[in-house]
């Protein structure tokens, strides 16, 4: 089978669809060619690979010949080196440095911090309150973050670190689309992105400052990561490195989430049924009490839930690998030094894996239940698969399954407009209105 390759004179036509919707455009051009595609979209040949053997090979099988590479160079001057930026050697002795301190006995810990942040802030909501739910679920991740790395709340400099997060996103989402000015370029979008990631920078260094003068450092995950030894060489990290890894997990652990837990009240405002079994299930278990640690595996229909929503608006819904060397994929071949992307958003409702793949049906991750494609790894990877698999997607899960749950015990969320409701593409995949809705308690 060869690459089928969508006509150059199309390139035009494929910048505007592109740049007007980006999953739409991609997940069309991959129900017409197939999973495996290359498309001329403006100045650039795309090549995207969707099918899941041809991601086996990429993201497992010939792990060793694709990476990050330069591929990832528009977000380094904000995220550095850290795990979801490298390659081997770095990424490696990083990883097995790193994997004991998001290892699953840490989930009870996780888990009292996440109710209380979620208790705080679904107690401030009132009764037929208006809110946008993109909003309140990034408010809520990003304190269960900083609560979890650092055993604190951000307190008097969480404005600064909105505002700052704000302006580093804004330059993230737009940092991909061809033809963009250099960073070095002086624009004034440029020079608050670089003022804002001084700001980002220097305040986490001296929090892992702070913490190492400790005698008696709390138990959280900056502690894990301070003590954290490879266990091959004994070394600690460097406080660069380390700064660079917990400002990832900062990025990577809670726009993500937040956006999931979004697009799950989206849709299960667009599914009483489903809603209505949820509600049930968290009555049964739960009750009004608040969910400890053991509940959360009880909470199966909305395991499903969750499952379901990250297969039809997968968060990292497109990453990058490049490859290393010249090489083969499906029979066709691959330079050095070229990029292909990866689309889970395309592998998860592609019609030949999924049964009915635009549909929201929860039921099809119920274990007696099970799709060809449930069983077939490679073509469910909300989570990315193989060596560089999420470090973070227990903790993700856990999040989720707290603040849905403690959610519905409290009322409803009902969507305002949703026939507005459109995927939008920045850094990840989101509600592009964010999801008004009205908060109605029980
Ligand atoms: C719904 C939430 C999340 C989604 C959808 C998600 C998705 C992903 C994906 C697809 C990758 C693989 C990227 C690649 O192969 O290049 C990844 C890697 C990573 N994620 Fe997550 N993630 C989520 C939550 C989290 C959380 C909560 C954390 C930390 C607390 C986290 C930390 C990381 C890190 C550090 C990596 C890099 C791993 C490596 O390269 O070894 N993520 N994530």
């Amino acid at each position: 089978m060869s690459i089928p390759v969508i006509k150059e004179t199309m390139t035009l036509a494929n910048a505007r669809a592109m740049a007007a919707d980006a999953p739409g455009f991609l997940l069309g051009t991959a129900r017409r060619a197939g999973p495996v595609f290359r498309a001329g979209v403006g100045p650039l040949t795309l090549t995207v690979v969707a099918e899941p053997e041809a991601l086996q090979q990429v993201l497992q099988k010939q792990a060793k010949t694709w990476g990050r590479g330069t591929a990832v160079d528009a977000i380094r001057p904000l995220l550095g080196n850290g795990l979801p930026l490298s390659d081997p050697p770095l990424w490696l002795t990083q990883r097995r440095t790193m994997q004991p301190s998001f290892h699953r006995a840490h989930g009870p810990g996780w888990v009292h911090s996440m109710r209380d942040v979620t208790a705080a802030s679904l107690s401030a909501l009132a009764s037929g309150q208006e809110l946008v739910t993109r909003q309140l679920m990034m408010t809520i991740a990003r304190d269960v973050i900083v609560r979890a790395m650092f055993s604190q709340s951000l307190g008097a400099d969480t404005r600064a670190f909105d505002d700052a997060f704000h302006e580093v996103e804004a330059y993230v989402s737009t940092s991909m689309v061809p033809g963009k000015l250099p960073l070095w370029v002086p624009t004034p979008q440029h020079l608050r992105f670089k003022r804002a990631t001084t700001f980002l920078h220097r305040h986490i260094q001296q929090v892992i400052e702070e913490r190492r003068r400790l005698e008696q450092p709390p138990a959280d995950l900056l502690t894990l990561l301070v003590q954290a030894r490879d266990p091959e060489t004994g070394e600690a990290m460097s406080d660069p490195q380390l700064r660079d890894e917990v400002m990832n997990i900062f990025f990577a652990g809670h726009e993500t989430t937040a956006n999931l837990m979004t697009w799950a009240v989206y849709l299960l405002s667009q599914h009483p049924a489903v809603l209505e079994r949820a509600e049930a299930e968290v009555r049964a278990v739960l009750g009004d009490r608040t969910p400890e640690p053991e509940d959360l595996p009880k909470l199966t229909w909305l395991g499903s839930i969750i499952r379901e929503t990250l297969r039809l608006y997968p968060p990292a819904w497109l990453f990058a690998r490049q490859s290393f060397d010249t090489q083969q994929l499906q029979g066709e071949a691959i330079a050095k030094g070229q990029v292909v992307l990866v689309v889970p958003y395309i592998t998860h409702r592609f019609p030949s894996l999924w049964k009915d793949p635009d549909t929201f049906d929860p039921s099809r991750f119920e274990k007696d239940q099970s799709t060809d494609a449930a069983a077939w790894k490679y073509a469910y990877l909300p989570f990315g698969a193989g060596p560089h698999v999420c470090i973070g997607n227990h903790f993700a899960l856990l999040e989720a399954a707290t603040v849905l749950a403690m959610l519905m015990q409290r009322g409803r969320l009902e969507v305002l407009r949703p026939h507005e409701v459109r995927a939008k593409m920045g850094a990840t995949l989101f509600v592009g209105n964010g999801l008004p809705a009205r908060f109605v308690a029980r």
